[in-house]
């Protein structure tokens, strides 16, 4: 089974994305998790998405297309896969059906948060994650149990550098103007659910569990 969670920054895809796959035994795949960690380890990728990344632009097509797709044939014989941060333009949501029917395994649900712009600025201006497991933590609706380490791993939390009101802004306009048109894209293959993302994370873990 292959779901797609969508969203806009501070939507709480990542957080969501990680409950519904332990939830499902489902394989969670973050395409802003792997970018980051390429971007950690100094690679060529990494290097070249760095950039885009800071100033919240969204790294070229091609670029993230054969990542995410390459990290799905390796997780073929997984039961689920959850696809979080991708696609986010439709020549990705293109690839990706293209991808997806050679191996006769296309989108069976694609889920889409839809948060308002106050609560997503502050969901992100609050937002703190593990710099080891990358788990999200949020300074007021969820602090670590000890200030400034991961509850789960113990890694230091920080910002990221993405975060800053400048780039935000920039995240949201991107949003609007290249991932809007995607969930258009499902709607109209009929595999939309819009789930409301706001409230307590708990709520909108059981809308998702219910929609997927
Ligand atoms: P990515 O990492 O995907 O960032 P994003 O889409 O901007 O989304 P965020 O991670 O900021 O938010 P989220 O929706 O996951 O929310 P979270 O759960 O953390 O991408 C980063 C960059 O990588 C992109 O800008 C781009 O450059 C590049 N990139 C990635 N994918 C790409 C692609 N496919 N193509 C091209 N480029 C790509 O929650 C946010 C905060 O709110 C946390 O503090 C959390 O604790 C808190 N929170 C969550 N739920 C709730 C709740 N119900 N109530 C209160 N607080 C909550």
């Amino acid at each position: 089974m292959r779901i797609v969670i969508l969203g806009p920054p501070g939507a709480g895809k990542g957080t969501q994305a990680a409950r519904l796959a332990a939830a499902l035994d489902f394989i969670h795949l973050a395409t802003g998790d792997m970018l980051r960690a390429e971007v950690a380890s100094g690679t060529r990728l990494g290097n070249l998405a760095e950039s885009y990344m800071e100033r919240g632009d969204l790294v070229p097509d091609g670029v993230v297309i054969e990542m995410i797709i390459a990290r799905m044939s390796a997780s073929d014989s997984a039961a689920g896969v959850i696809l979080d941060g991708f696609p986010r333009t439709l020549p990705q949501a293109e690839a990706l059906d293209g991808a997806l029917k050679e191996v006769g395994e296309p989108i069976d649900r694609v889920l889409s948060l839809r948060v308002s712009e106050d609560e997503l600025m502050r969901r992100l201006a609050g937002r703190f994650t593990c710099s080891e497991c990358q788990k999200p933590y949020h300074l007021e609706f969820s602090p670590p149990r000890e200030p400034g380490r991961c509850d789960l791993c113990g890694g230091k939390l920080t910002q990221r550098p993405d975060d800053n009101p400048e780039s935000v802004r920039r995240r949201l306009t991107v949003y609007r103007e290249q991932t809007a048109p995607v969930v258009g894209y499902y709607r109209q293959a009929g595999a939309l659910a819009e789930i409301d993302g706001e409230g307590a994370p708990d709520d909108i873990h059981g809308r998702l569990v219910a929609a997927a």
